[in-house]
């Protein structure tokens, strides 16, 4: 069973500048709350209590500011500052004390997923018992992304990051599930042209032990990559419409925490009292009455 979580926030988000030029692109709106709100609920909803985040050097107080030590949510959540971008496996070289001997989830902090039985999913994802799973989905523009090959049996074939061409359109999303190998594989992985650790090179380690499995997220879910400011734009969209026609909220992270009974009705007050009169407020007000 998986227990601990990485989210990787950290990243120069050059693609969004002068947006991110004083606010880290994770802390920027998703409509009505900050995008790392996202991920983290996504974590929470596989059962994941114990969340390390990594963000970029100088910026820890801004995200410290909004999620504090996680309490709020009966939560744990602890940071640590990446130096400069040098990969996504870069996670588990900085995460290394975090994860001891523990299994590990990392999901990327600008990622958000939504969509039918998507907990239930998660639940098996986090129930691995070796080796490595990623949650894939089909795009229309898999040259943006990692790209996976799967066969019958769910075990992935082949992959590549951001193909020129690809035959496949199954792109790999930014939510993997890793054993415990994965902190010494990614000490191993030698930086790429572009000066990176990549995610496909340590991915690659599993696959050719023939211990890679795909998830599929599947019709009823959605993906999307909050990469572009139109990409910000599309999910506040998506977001907003789903909201405001069921009224229930996305990755309202109270609401997760008081459903798995990690927290009471006491600290859904004080967060009332920490948010202050807002659209959020009134939404958690909403579920204790
Ligand atoms: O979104 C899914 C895609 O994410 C995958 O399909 C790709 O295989 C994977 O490489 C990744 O591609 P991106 O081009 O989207 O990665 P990006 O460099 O934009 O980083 C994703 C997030 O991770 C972003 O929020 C910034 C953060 N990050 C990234 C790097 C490289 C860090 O915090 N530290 C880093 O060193």
């Amino acid at each position: 069973m998986i227990k601990k979580g990485i989210i990787l926030a950290g990243g120069h988000g050059t693609r969004m500048s002068p947006l991110t030029k004083a606010v880290n692109k994770q802390l920027l709106p998703i409509y009505d709350k900050p995008l790392i709100y996202y991920p983290l609920s996504i974590l929470m909803l596989a059962g994941i209590k114990d969340i390390l985040i990594i963000v970029n050097k100088g910026q820890l107080s801004q995200f410290q500011k909004v999620l504090q030590n996680g309490k709020r949510f009966g939560i744990k959540i602890k940071y640590i500052e990446q130096l400069s971008p040098r990969g996504l496996p870069d996670a588990f070289i900085l995460g290394e004390k975090f994860i001891g001997k523990d299994k590990v989830a990392l999901v990327l902090g600008d990622n958000f997923f939504y969509g039918q039985s998507l907990t239930l999913k998660l639940k098996k994802c986090i129930n691995l018992n070796s080796g490595c799973k990623i949650l894939v989905h089909p795009v229309n523009n898999p040259e943006l992304y990692g790209v996976a090959t799967v066969n019958e049996k769910n075990k992935v074939i082949s992959l590549k990051e951001k193909p020129k061409k690809s035959k496949s359109n199954l792109a790999i999303t930014g939510l993997y599930f890793f054993d415990n190998k994965v902190i010494e594989y990614s000490k191993s992985l030698k930086p790429s042209k572009r000066k990176e650790l990549e995610i496909v090179d340590l991915l690659n380690k599993y696959r050719k032990k023939n211990k890679l499995n795909a998830q599929f997220l599947g019709r009823g879910g959605a993906w999307l990559d909050t990469g572009s400011i139109e990409d910000f734009y599309k999910t506040s969209a998506f977001v907003s419409a789903l909201e405001n026609r069921q009224g229930l909220k996305i990755a309202c992270l109270e609401e997760i925490a008081l459903n798995y009974n990690w927290i009471n009705k006491r600290e859904i007050i004080q967060a009332i009292k920490f948010y202050g009169k807002c659209v959020y407020s009134s939404y958690l007000k909403k579920i204790i009455e």
